[in-house]
């Protein structure tokens, strides 16, 4: 049973303060997580409790290391860590808010991946195993290269541009492409004139003035990499659009562009004509524009992955709203986003009913934990994006998956989801 739960604050990769979970069981068992922290967040995500006072610029998190050390602490002590889906609804009780803004997300989540670790490790099963039973599968990871929009200063809009392998090989096969890509991605900026410091997810930053340009420069680097676009690999990007989206107006301001949402489309079916590796786009449309959203779904489905980010917050009852109204064709899963183990796995249960594929996905300021990577493999045919293959608060994730791969072998597929928590 849980012993004991404790929390400390620690640091995330953009030097913010986040927080640090251990759950104890009585037999001494110890599992840990480090919770990552958003720049573009949605309207919608749960909520990230910071202390707002006048340490460190306000983004303290010792409120929510004293909800953990206090009252969860508490209420898990002598639970069954292997009943993931009771702890969770315990802290969603406890909490008692609709988007766990008196405990603070941070703070449940950390909690949360810890019990998930622990009751792992009690089993003596990697945490993927534990999550994902028999029959796995590595995923299809996708690298942001090119970083703009909030996570950059530059003059790109567009958030993330990222390659993907497309060749089902191995997991090593296709990250060892990715990395020769990225090398050469940095010779192809430098010959351009660009400086090639990085951006918070790894990927360079170079003041271009607008994406066509960044998507340029990825579809030559592929090409000199030795490797044929679409074949080999493909494109994928973040457009993040809440970021250009100018609620005043109504209209997309893009780059020097003022669109409307019709403008907007016309716009990516240029960029896709011309670049026709591009073959997944992540938040096209504001988050708060539905009809945008669904026009340029229905139009696009056949031809594009549509990723909802912003748009569904990785909640389930957002996700079922989306679906309802014709919204994208795939799911991005950031734990934080919603704050619980069981409802991250209750989203991806949902979105596969629907035929929605998933990407799991780290946020901009992380950490050294690797859940995602055992995540990512547990749900089985999943995708994953956790940044370029630099930096290591991202390389961390690869390198478990090169270390997952190496485990599984040959012949696993197919994996099983927990029953749905009812949280009504
Ligand atoms: P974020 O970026 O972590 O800053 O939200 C990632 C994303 O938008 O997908
Ligand atoms: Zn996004």
């Amino acid at each position: 049973v849980i012993e004991n739960v404790h929390a400390l604050e620690i640091f995330d990769s953009r030097g913010n303060p986040t927080v640090e979970v251990f759950v104890t069981l009585s037999n001494g068992v110890v599992g840990k997580a480090e919770v990552p922290s958003g720049a573009s967040t949605g309207e919608n995500e749960a909520v990230e409790l910071r202390d707002g006072d006048a340490r460190l610029g306000g983004k303290g998190v010792m409120k929510a290391v004293n909800n953990v050390n206090t009252e969860i602490a508490k209420a898990l002590k002598g639970m069954d860590p292997h009943n993931q889906p009771l702890v969770d609804k315990t802290m969603i009780d406890l909490d008692g808010t609709e988007n766990k803004g008196r405990l603070g997300a941070n703070a449940i989540l950390g909690v949360s991946m810890a019990v998930a670790a622990a009751a792992a490790k009690d089993t003596n099963q990697p945490l993927y195993r534990y999550l994902g039973g028999t029959d796995l599968e590595m995923p299809q990871t996708f690298h942001n290269v090119i970083n703009g929009g909030e996570h950059a200063d530059n003059g790109i809009d567009i958030q993330e541009f990222m390659i993907t392998p497309v060749k089902k090989t191995s997991f090593r096969d296709g990250f060892e492409k990715i990395v020769n890509t990225y090398h050469t991605l940095k010779k192809v900026l430098e010959d351009m004139g660009y400086e090639t410091g990085l951006g918070d997810e790894g990927g360079f930053a170079p003041n271009m003035k607008n994406s066509e340009e960044a998507l340029k420069a990825l579809h030559e680097s592929i090409i000199k990499a030795g490797y044929v676009p679409g074949e080999d690999i493909a494109i994928a990007c973040d457009c993040a659009a809440s970021y250009f989206y100018n609620k005043e107006d109504g209209k997309y301001h893009l780059e020097g562009k003022v669109l409307t949402a019709d403008e907007l489309s016309d716009y990516y079916d240029k960029l896709l004509t011309e670049f026709p590796e591009l073959i997944s786009m992540e938040d096209p449309y504001d988050e708060n524009d539905v009809e945008g959203m669904v026009k340029f779904s229905e139009s696009h489905r056949d031809r594009l992955q549509i990723v909802l980010d912003d748009f569904i917050c990785t909640n389930p009852k957002l996700l079922k709203k989306a679906i309802k109204e014709g919204a994208g064709n795939a799911s991005l899963i950031k734990l934080n986003q919603i704050g619980t183990v069981t409802e991250t796995l209750e989203t991806i249960r949902l979105s596969r009913k629907n035929g929605y594929n998933t990407m799991i996905s780290h946020r901009s300021g992380e950490t050294g934990d690797t859940f995602i990577a055992d995540l990512a493999v547990a749900i089985n045919g999943g995708q994953l994006k956790t940044g370029a293959p630099a930096r290591s608060e991202r390389v961390e994730k690869y390198n478990r998956l090169l270390e997952i791969e190496e485990e599984l072998g040959e012949g696993e597929r197919l994996a099983f989801f927990p029953d749905s928590l009812d949280l009504d």
